[in-house]
C-alpha cells in the first residue's frame, strides 16, 4: 500500500507505524549489524486491536525500515507483547542462531507461546508445541535473557493482577520452571503490572553492578495513567531481591507518555538499550492522528548512579547514535544573562524545526527558570527550574491541541539534579519533546500537538539572574522520513 504521508504530526525522527495502530515495542534484538524492533501493531486500523508483531529495522537506532509484520493472531489469540533472544548456542535445536520469540497469546486466556526464525528475524515460524507456559492468572509480557553465571535463560513474567513478577528458568528456551515472585507491595501498586525487564547494569565511576528490574504500571504514573517503575537490587539467578523499602518508587521518566519500555537483546558492548511507547493509555486511542497512532521515544541507553544516601538510581542518556541526527550547520548563540525580561532565540524552520537544544544554566540569584518553547499562534510549552525545591517541570496546558482528552493537559514535574547549576538536552519533534538532564539523573517525555511548529525559544526568571551558557541548537536531518 502507498501510506503517502497527509499526517502534520508525523514525527521525523522517532519510529512510527506506516499505516495502523501501534502500542508496545516488542522482541526488540541485534543481529549482524541490524537493530530488529517488532512492535504491537494492528495492521487494519489506527485504533487498538488485531494485535500482531509488526517489523521494522535499522542499522542506527534513528533511521527505520518498515518490514513486513512477523506475528499475526493465530488459533490461540492474538500476538500481545514478548521479547526475542538470538540462541547462539543452539540450545533449542531449532539451529544455530535461531532468533526465539516468545510472547502471549491472548485468546480466551493469556498463555505463553513461542516461535522462531532462521532467516534472521524476517519470517518467524510458531512451535508446534504452544503453549509453553500456561497459568490461571493474567499473566503477559515474557522477556528473556541469557544469565551466564547459571548457564540457564531467565524469562520474566509479569502477572498483572497479581502486582508480581514471576521468573522462571530454563535449559533449552522450551521448558520452563517457576523459580520465584516478585512485588507483593513493592513500588506503585494502583494500576496492572506489565512488561518486565530485568537486566544488570554498571554502577557509573564504580566496578559496582546491580540488577534492575523494569516494571510498566497502568494506570497509577504520578501524573496518571501509565508510566514504567523499576527497582534496584541483586538477582542470584532464581530470585530477584529489591535493595530499597518496598513503600519506595522510583520512575524511569517524569513524562505522560513513557510506556511498555524494555530493551534489544544481544546488543555487543554490553550496551543496554531501551526504547519506549510514547503514548498513555488514558489517551492513545484519541491523539490527533489519522492513518497511524502512536511513535517510540529515541532510543535511549541505561546506567545507574549512586546517591549519597547509598541507593542506586537509573541514568537515561539519549543513544549516542543519536548525534548523528545532527545536521552540519548548528546555531550557536553561546552565553549570555537573563532576567525577568527573558530573552528569545530562534528555533530553525527547516524540516519542521525538528531539532536538538542544549544549555547550561547557572541560576544564580533566579527562584524559577522558563524556557518557553512557542509559535507564532501563540501555543506554548513550558519548562521550569524550581531552584527552590528543585524540580524541573513541563507545562503542556496551552502547547497546541490539547482538547482531544481530559486527561491531555497536564504539568509533569521530575527532581532535577541538587543545586543551581542544570545542564539540559531537549529533543523537539513533530510531536513530542524529550527533556534529559546532560548527565542522565533524570527525562521527561511529553507529546504535544502544536498546529504549528515552535518557533521561538525564550529563557526568563521569575526574580533575579541566570547565567546561560553554550546554548546550542542543532537543526536535526533525517534520511527516511515518511
Ligand atoms: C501494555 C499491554 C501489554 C499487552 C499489550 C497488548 O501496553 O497491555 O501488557 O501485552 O499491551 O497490546
Amino acid at each position: 500500500f502507498d501510506a503517502s504521508n497527509s499526517e502534520v504530526f508525523r514525527p521525523l525522527f522517532h519510529h512510527t507505524p506506516r499505516y495502523g495502530w501501534m502500542n508496545d515495542p516488542n522482541g526488540m534484538f541485534y543481529k549482524d549489524g541490524v537493530y530488529h524492533l517488532c512492535f504491537q501493531y494492528n495492521p487494519y486500523g489506527s485504533m487498538w486491536g488485531n494485535l500482531s508483531w509488526g517489523h521494522s529495522t535499522s542499522t542506527d537506532l534513528v533511521n527505520w525500515k518498515a518490514e513486513e509484520p512477523v506475528l499475526v493472531p493465530d488459533g490461540l489469540g492474538m500476538i500481545f507483547s514478548g521479547s526475542c533472544v538470538v540462541d547462539k548456542e543452539n540450545t533449542a535445536g531449532f539451529g544455530k542462531d535461531a532468533v526465539v520469540a516468545i510472547y502471549t497469546s491472548a485468546g480466551a486466556s493469556q498463555i505463553q507461546s513461542l516461535a522462531y526464525s532462521l532467516d534472521n528475524g524476517r519470517t518467524f515460524k510458531t512451535y508446534e508445541n504452544n503453549p509453553i507456559i500456561t497459568s490461571d492468572k493474567e499473566c503477559r509480557d515474557p522477556n528473556m535473557f541469557w544469565h551466564a553465571e547459571s548457564g540457564r535463560w531467565i524469562l520474566v513474567l509479569a502477572a498483572a493482577l497479581e502486582r508480581e513478577m514471576w521468573i522462571y528458568s530454563s535449559p533449552d528456551l522450551k521448558n520452563w520452571k517457576k523459580e520465584s515472585s516478585f512485588g507483593r507491595g513493592y513500588g506503585c501498586q494502583e494500576g496492572v503490572w506489565e512488561c518486565p525487564d530485568l537486566m544488570q547494569l554498571p554502577v557509573r565511576g564504580t566496578d559496582e553492578k546491580k540488577w534492575v528490574l523494569i516494571c510498566n504500571i497502568n494506570p497509577g504514573g504520578p501524573f496518571g495513567g501509565s508510566a514504567a517503575q523499576y527497582f534496584v537490587g541483586d538477582f542470584d539467578g532464581k530470585t530477584f531481591t529489591c535493595d530499597t523499602k518496598p513503600e519506595v518508587t522510583k520512575w524511569m521518566d517524569y513524562g505522560k507518555d513513557h510506556y511498555a519500555t524494555v530493551s534489544w537483546s544481544n546488543v555487543p558492548d554490553d550496551r543496554h538499550t531501551v526504547i519506549a511507547w510514547m503514548s498513555n493509555w488514558q489517551y492513545a486511542n484519541n491523539v490527533p492522528t489519522k492513518q497511524y497512532r502512536s511513535a517510540n521515544s529515541l532510543p535511549r541507553d541505561l546506567g545507574l548512579y549512586k546517591v549519597g544516601d547509598g541507593d542506586y538510581y537509573l541514568t537515561t542518556v539519549p543513544a549516542p547514535e543519536t548525534l548523528a541526527l545532527r545536521g552540519k550547520k548548528t546555531m550557536d548563540y553561546g552565553a549570555f544573562s537573563v532576567g525577568k525580561n527573558g530573552v528569545a532565540k530562534k528555533l530553525p524552520v527547516a524540516n519542521n524545526g525538528i531539532c536538538e537544544v542544549n544549555l547550561e544554566l547557572d541560576a544564580r540569584t533566579a527562584g524559577k527558570v522558563n524556557i518557553t518553547l512557542s509559535n507564532p499562534k501563540g501555543e506554548q510549552t513550558v519548562l521550569t527550574y524550581n531552584l527552590t525545591d528543585n524540580s524541573f517541570g513541563m507545562d503542556r496546558t496551552r502547547s497546541g491541541l490539547t482538547d482531544f482528552s481530559k486527561d491531555f493537559p497536564a504539568i509533569t514535574l521530575a527532581p532535577a539534579p541538587q543545586g543551581r547549576k542544570q545542564h539540559l538536552r531537549l529533543f523537539i519533534d513533530r510531536c513530542s519533546i524529550e527533556a534529559f538532564d546532560g548527565e542522565g539523573r533524570f527525562v521527561m517525555t511529553n507529546l504535544v500537538f502544536p498546529t504549528e511548529p515552535y518557533t521561538t525559544l525564550s529563557i526568563s526568571t521569575d526574580k533575579g539572574r541566570c547565567r546561560v551558557g553554550n546554548l546550542t541548537v542543532y537543526p536535526l536531518e533525517v534520511e527516511n522520513n515518511l
